[in-house]
């Protein structure tokens, strides 16, 4: 894309994104899996930086689902690992470009010193202004609704079925405050979006790209939000 196109994208406020492909792309190159895996650990962070430079101003990635705990326990817990040091290695950069972290999905059944570093991680960031970073773990869309309804429940939100509504809801979700997605990428081929974000995806354009994740770059980034560029969004309405 030359520079002059660039310069006249319209950037979408809020990205999500399914990291596909570690896996494959590993294999293919006659590696473990978990080598595709600590590869795409470092694109995630390269595209959060490249994200926010072109105005990006809230990324959410998925970096284990509610599914994954069926994976061999030796990938699981590569998997844990990566996200270990990312919460406890991550501070001073999330400082100096500004991030604000949040982690999204059931934390509860995670490891007491990976909830404590991701505790200590969003408290951290939480006063940061710029680039808001959502990392899904542990996170199925469904169980997020789920537990949004006993939220609510908890809260006596639900008791009067007259003032129930999508605000209601929006509000008990993991994602309150933050807007839903414009632009959902996948990587490397399915087709599918696999229960991330049911409930915020519901207008969001859909980005699908061959690539697998550890081959995501920067070009390909904007690849993605100039196909978003051309999408006419409508939310159920007319245009004309
Ligand atoms: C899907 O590829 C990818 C995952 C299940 C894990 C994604 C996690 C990371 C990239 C690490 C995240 C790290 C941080 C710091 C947020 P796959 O393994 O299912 O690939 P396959 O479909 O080729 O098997």
């Amino acid at each position: 894309m030359s520079e002059e196109n660039r310069g006249s994208l319209r950037i979408p406020a809020h990205i999500a994104i399914i990291m596909d492909g570690n896996g494959r792309w590993a294999r293919r190159r006659g590696m473990p899996r978990t080598f595709g895996h600590s590869q795409g650990a470092k694109v995630v962070e390269e595209i959060l930086e490249d994200a926010d430079h072109l105005g990006v101003k809230y990324l959410t990635v998925y970096a284990f689902s509610t599914e994954n705990w069926s994976r061999p326990q030796a990938e699981v817990k590569a998997l844990m690992n990566l996200l270990r040091r990312y919460m406890k290695s991550s501070l001073a950069k999330c400082t100096k470009n500004n991030v604000r972290v949040r982690v999204i999905g059931d934390k509860s059944m995670l490891d007491k010193d990976l909830q404590d570093a991701i505790e200590d991680l969003e408290r951290n960031t939480a006063s940061n202004t710029g680039i808001g970073f959502q990392i899904a773990i542990n996170y199925g869309g469904r169980d997020e609704i789920l537990r949004a309804v006993r939220r609510a429940a908890a809260q006596g939100l639900l008791s009067d079925p007259e003032k129930i509504d999508e605000s209601v809801l929006e509000g008990c979700l993991d994602t309150a405050g933050i807007p839903d997605p414009d632009l959902l990428i996948r990587t490397c081929g399915e087709q599918r979006i696999s229960n991330f974000l049911l409930w915020q995806l519901a207008y969001s354009e859909m980005y699908f790209t061959d690539k697998a994740w550890p081959e995501f770059d920067h070009e390909e980034l904007l690849k993605a939000i100039d196909a978003y560029n051309h999408r006419e969004r409508r939310y159920g309405g007319l245009t004309d």
